[in-house]
């Protein structure tokens, strides 16, 4: 096995910028995906290895795997593509990273915390800004009160978003939304509670969605009740509550293919991305009325997600790792997140 790492869907956006990035920074992963032509070209651009498969070619996808110490597995929607590739990390005994934001990914991969320890691997969903900056926060809220019972989470993320993530929002619309109650995943209507949200520099008014956290912030700080918040323009927060009676209409395959079909290719340009940027506050509290509040800013979303993800692949390859199903913060600490250039903190009270 070789110190080096693969990363599948290379030539998705989101992909295709880690491999830039990557490269800059004097790291040579292998690439892959299933679409030989575009594959092969961007790894000729980078003078980089490659491997063509999809994920149900298992001899290849093992064979691959077998090459290097982990997969940063950046094709999506990772509801579809995660289960194939993670089975073939247990079976090969690689870390498993991936890029997800999806609710059900991470349960699925926390499910398998047991056979992950058992194989001596690190599972480790949600490497890019979907969880690692809300993941930090709220550990960083949890650290500073230990009693707290509930967690608010807020993000609001200025800059356009790619194929991929729009393609994952469309499959799931119509699906509603979610939240963390007692320690369990519980339903709620799409756009159920709106709050405004001081980041700061700026107040706005707040929607819950179903944002990863209320998977991953359960599992990294056991606070039991869970609500994360994002920024959408007054006009989709109606949407959103319109969806609630759309549901079924929205889930159609004929209406998802033509949906699935409007979504524009690619994502945010070079200078979108250096001018977009990415505010986040939370708040913990316990039962007795104690409160505690910050406040995180960093780079544009796209980008962050590049950075975080190298910075775990570059913690692994230093043999920095935990074994079984783990969250960022949870195996590098709530201060991972300062490690990311353009990060700063703030506790509010
Ligand atoms: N957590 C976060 O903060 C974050 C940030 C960025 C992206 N994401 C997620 O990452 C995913 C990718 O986003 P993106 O914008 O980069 O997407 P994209 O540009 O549409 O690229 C998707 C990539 O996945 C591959 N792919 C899709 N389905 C596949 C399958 N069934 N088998 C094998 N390969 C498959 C595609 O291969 P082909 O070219 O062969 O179709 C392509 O390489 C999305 O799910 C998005 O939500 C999350």
């Amino acid at each position: 096995m070789s110190n080096n790492f693969l990363i599948y869907g290379a030539n998705g956006y989101t992909g295709e910028l880690i491999v830039r990035f990557a490269v800059e920074c004097g790291m040579k992963p292998i690439l892959a995906g299933r679409n030989a032509e575009k594959v092969e070209a961007l790894a000729k651009q980078y003078n980089l290895n490659f491997r063509v498969f999809a994920l149900e070619e298992t001899e290849k996808l093992d064979a691959a795997l077998r090459e290097v110490s982990f997969v940063l597995h950046c094709a999506g929607p990772f509801s579809i593509t995660s289960e194939l590739m993670v089975k073939a990390c247990l079976r090969t005994g690689r870390h498993y990273l991936d890029i997800t934001g999806e609710i059900s990914v991470f349960e699925q991969m926390a499910s398998l915390n047991t056979q992950a320890k058992d194989a001596g691997i690190m599972i480790m969903s949600g490497v890019g800004f979907d969880v690692v900056p809300s993941d930090c926060l709220a550990n960083h809220l949890k650290n500073r009160l230990p009693s707290a019972t509930n967690l608010t989470l807020a993000f609001y993320g200025l800059g356009r978003i790619s194929h991929g993530t729009q393609a994952t929002m469309t499959m799931n619309l119509g699906k509603g939304g979610a939240i963390r109650r007692n320690g369990e995943i519980t339903s709620v209507p799409a756009g159920w509670k709106t709050r405004e949200i001081d980041f700061g520099e700026v107040k706005k008014l707040g929607v819950t969605i179903p944002w990863g956290d209320v998977s991953t912030a359960y599992h990294s700080t056991k606070i039991p009740n869970i609500e994360v918040y994002t920024i959408v323009p007054k006009p989709q927060i109606k949407l959103l509550k319109l969806s609630r009676y759309l549901g079924w209409l929205l889930a159609t395959k004929p209406l998802q293919n033509f949906l699935q079909s409007k979504i524009p290719a690619g994502g945010p340009s070079d200078e979108e991305r250096a001018n977009g940027k990415t505010l986040l506050w939370g708040e913990a509290s316990d039962d007795t009325g104690n409160r505690v509040e910050a406040r995180q800013q960093g780079v544009e979303g796209y980008t962050m997600t590049a950075l975080t993800a190298l910075k775990i692949s570059e913690k692994i390859l230093g043999g920095n790792f935990c074994t079984g199903f783990q969250t960022p913060a949870k195996c590098y600490s709530a201060d991972l997140i300062l490690e990311i250039e353009g990060t700063t903190r703030q506790d509010v009270s």
